[in-house]
C-alpha cells in the first residue's frame, strides 16, 4: 500500500510580471511584422493576376468616342487614338468608307499600324497583316480579327462607339 499523499502541486511561473508583457509584446510585433511581409508578397501577385481582368474592365467601360474635327480626315489617311486605355484607329479609305478598329494586335498585344500604301494593317512586332476593311488577320502570327468599331461621321466631328 502506497501511503502517498494527493497534495496539489503548485507551479510558480519563473518569470516576473514585467518580463511576461515584455515577451507578449515582442510576440505581438513579431507577429504583425510577419503579416505585413506575407502583405507585401501577397500584394505583387495579387495585382499582376487580377490585372488582366481589371484591364478588360477598364477597357470595356469606355462605350464611345467623339473626335472632334475627324471628320476632315483626308481620305487614304488614319487618326490615332485612345479608346478607353487602349489604342485605337480611324481610317478614312480612298473609297470614302470610314472604318474604326481597335489597334492592339491580337498576337502579343503590339500596336498595330496602317500602311496606306499597301492598303493593309501591320503588326512591326512579328509580321501579323489585317484586312484594314474588316480587321480580319489575313497573315503572321495573330490568332484574331481586331475589333471593329460603330462609326458616325457628322459637322463636329466623328463619333466612334462599340458595335
Ligand atoms: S504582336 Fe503582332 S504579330 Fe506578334
Amino acid at each position: 500500500m502506497s501511503d502517498v499523499l494527493n497534495v496539489p502541486h503548485i507551479v510558480k511561473d519563473s518569470a516576473e510580471p514585467g518580463e511576461q508583457r515584455t515577451r507578449r509584446a515582442f510576440l505581438i510585433a513579431a507577429g504583425a511584422a510577419g503579416l505585413a511581409y506575407t502583405a507585401a508578397l501577397a500584394y505583387p501577385i495579387y495585382r499582376y493576376l487580377a490585372s488582366p481582368q481589371e484591364m478588360e474592365a477598364s477597357a470595356t467601360a469606355v462605350t464611345e468616342v467623339t473626335l472632334k474635327d475627324a471628320q476632315k480626315l483626308l481620305a487614304g489617311s488614319v487618326l490615332m487614338f485612345k479608346f478607353g486605355s487602349s489604342p485605337a484607329m480611324l481610317i478614312h479609305h480612298q473609297d470614302g468608307r470610314w472604318i474604326a478598329l481597335t489597334a492592339v494586335c491580337t498576337h502579343l498585344g503590339c500596336t498595330v499600324q496602317y500602311e496606306s500604301a499597301a492598303d493593309r494593317i501591320h503588326c512591326g512586332c512579328h509580321g501579323g497583316v489585317y484586312n484594314p476593311y474588316t480587321g480580319a488577320n489575313v497573315s503572321g502570327p495573330p490568332p484574331k480579327p481586331l475589333k471593329l468599331f460603330k462609326v458616325a461621321v457628322g459637322d463636329a466631328g466623328v463619333n466612334v462607339s462599340r458595335a
